[in-house]
């Protein structure tokens, strides 16, 4: 596999790690004026009790605030937009995002709205847009997004015929901070430790594997694969393991720093097709397609694989390479079964009827497709999404 010859690498967020560092939100929210602060969430962390005590913190600095609690998953053009519309005269000075992708996704078009106006369709691409977005905070409430350390934002076009998911990317989207609190997500469902863990396990292989990696990038995502190889099922066993708690959402920010920076591949291609069409849950299908896509890329990389497998801790000593790297495909696919994901998309109601569209949209995905390991034709997605969906 050959590297893409240069690349740029920035990581502009500060990161408040382990138990109780939500309580440093304050400190840091006295550093300026954030006044009128945007705080974005939705139902479901309004109803976890999370909210309330990011509200207490607050409080004790005599913040005025406003909540924005409606985000929905896969956040749209349109539902960005409308949340836009509602805040655009409140003089808003920054945001606060709680919550996991989703929330991270729509505070960040938001912010990139309140300065620069319009549609966030305008701003799709790489730093399409003039003006520095509002500050914005974030307090990730799952284990998997990595955006609130990234500058990526992803939105649904749900305003033309064929929906598919686009990026607003930004040199000033890196959010200014984030509270990596594992005593806070005390509590969760295992089942969002397994699918949102999983995601960051994607995110950590696949920009491990990518092709605009670097050697900065690699060190972010193969500790990733390994502090989450070693806590994803102690964790979703059982969330009231803060330890395995705090070792998985910070893995998952490592990584998200190191895929901001290195790229994704093909199960991201795929999967973003699946997500816009069907609002299939992100982390799910990432876990389902994960070791079909392994199985395709190995032979473009085979000693990456090998390390993979070792960061997964299988005895791969004396090991031919190839037999190695086939070791890590294996390993992901147990390790799949054992945290309870299905073996197929149609488990989740995917089925072939639009294998074609979706095999379109993600040949067409370039900005993963370049990064994916091995080049991969259409025929290629069209058989790995026909095993998949099974
Ligand atoms: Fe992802």
């Amino acid at each position: 596999m050959s590297r893409i010859r240069n690349t740029e690498f920035s990581a502009k967020t500060t990161l408040f790690t382990g138990s109780g560092s939500i309580n440093f939100l304050a400190e840091e929210l006295k550093k300026d004026d954030y006044n009128n602060l945007l705080i974005i969430t939705d139902k479901g962390i309004k109803n976890s009790g999370i909210l309330e005590k990011v509200e207490s913190i607050l409080k004790s600095i005599d913040l005025e605030t406003l909540v924005y609690d409606d985000v929905k998953p896969n956040p749209s053009v349109s539902a960005t937009n409308e949340a836009y519309e509602k805040y655009k005269h409140k003089n808003i000075k920054g945001i606060l995002a709680v919550g996991g992708g989703s929330v991270m996704d729509a505070a960040k078009a938001v912010a990139v709205l309140l300065t620069n106006g319009g549609s966030i369709a305008d701003y799709f691409g790489v730093d399409q847009y003039g003006n520095e977005p509002i500050p914005l905070f974030a307090v990730p409430t799952t284990v998997g997004t990595g955006s609130e350390a990234g500058r990526a934002s992803v939105i649904t076009e749900d305003t033309s015929n064929l929906k598919t998911k686009k990026l607003v990317i930004g040199k000033s989207l890196f959010p200014k901070a984030a509270f990596l609190d594992g005593e806070l997500l005390i509590g969760m469902p295992g089942s969002l430790v397994a699918s949102t863990g999983m995601d960051a396990l994607t995110h950590a292989i696949e920009s491990y594997l990518s092709r605009k990696g670097s050697v900065v990038t690699d060190a972010l995502n193969i500790h990733a694969v390994k502090v989450i190889g070693e806590s994803i099922l102690q964790a979703s066993a059982n969330t009231d393991n803060e330890e395995a708690m705090n070792n998985m959402i910070q893995a998952s920010t490592a990584t998200g720093i190191g895929m901001s920076n290195g790229g994704l591949g093909l199960v991201h291609a795929i999967s973003h097709a699946i997500g816009a069409q069907y609002d299939a849950p992100h982390g799910i299908v990432n876990a389902i397609l994960l070791p079909y896509v392994l199985e395709f890329n190995w032979i473009a990389n085979p000693h990456k694989f090998a390390d993979i497998a070792q960061a997964l801790r299988v005895n791969t000593w004396g090991m031919p390479i190839e037999k190695a790297a086939k070791a890590a495909v294996e390993r992901v696919k147990e390790l799949t079964t054992e945290i309870g994901i299905p073996e197929k998309l149609s488990e989740i109601g995917i089925d072939k009827s639009n294998i074609d569209v979706l095999t379109d949209i993600a040949f067409n995905d370039d900005l993963y497709m370049m990064a994916n390991p091995r080049k991969a034709t259409k025929d290629d997605i069209y058989k790995i999404l026909e095993k998949a969906i099974g």
